[in-house]
């Protein structure tokens, strides 16, 4: 099994999306000895933002690309390419101000490509090309927005990775969303960490099996 593990957080080793993303790792190991884990750190290597000349070249059809529209293009090749070449995915994020922080959407808009992530059809329809890839979003939260709580509604993280990820053909991801981490009493905090740590661990069991 190859993994792409892709972290986020700016914070070493006291962030959590890390430790959490870790645990999964380690608990994968333990059945799948074989695993292959293609560490991503976007916070260590943040991707470029979208430039004039990659909107020209990312819609040029690649054989008549320019050598200056390929180096345009060479990063978020690059990025597809190890995204492509993985069996599985886990995204490790914090949640920034109610949505995905800035260096992963700048993923988004380096993976996200015509011919390469998804394709269009000959009746205009748009088919994802990322497969049948096993997918997990684990993401922390500083508070608490399960159904129910009063910030319920400031969501706009879950539905921004759906949307990217659903349109490359990535259709039934797991979500371990790990809260409230932050801004609530310790007794809420330890087990909201508890809870995702116990999430991550069968979802790597169920992962083993099938
Ligand atoms: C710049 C910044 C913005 C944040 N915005 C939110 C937010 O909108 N909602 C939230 O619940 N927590 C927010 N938090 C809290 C983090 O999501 C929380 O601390 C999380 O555990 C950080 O993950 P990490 O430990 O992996 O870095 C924010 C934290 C920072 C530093």
């Amino acid at each position: 099994l190859k993994l792409l593990h892709v972290d986020c957080s700016p914070k070493g080793a006291r962030s959590n999306s890390r430790m959490l993303g870790q645990h999964f790792i380690e608990r994968l190991r333990r059945t799948a000895p074989m695993l292959i884990v293609d560490h991503l750190d976007l916070a260590a290597n943040p991707p470029p933002h979208i430039t004039e000349a990659f909107t020209i070249a990312t819609y040029v059809p690649q054989t008549i690309r320019t050598p200056e529209m390929h180096q345009a293009l060479a990063i978020s090749d690059a990025l597809c390419k190890r995204l492509l070449g993985a069996d599985a995915l886990l995204f490790a994020m914090p949640m920034y101000n109610w949505t995905v922080p800035s260096v992963f959407k700048a993923f988004i808009d380096n993976i996200v490509r015509q011919d390469v992530t998804y394709s269009v059809d000959t009746d205009g329809r748009y088919v994802g090309k990322l497969g049948a890839k096993k997918t997990v979003f684990l993401t922390t939260r500083g508070a608490d927005l399960r159904s129910g709580s009063p910030l319920a509604d400031m969501d706009a993280l879950t539905p921004v990775l759906r949307a990217a990820f659903g349109f490359m053909g990535i259709l039934d991801p797991v979500f371990v969303d790990a809260q409230p981490v932050q801004f609530a009493q310790e007794a809420d905090r330890s087990e909201a960490l508890v809870r995702a740590y116990g999430e991550l661990s069968a979802i790597a069991d169920r992962w083993s099996e099938s």
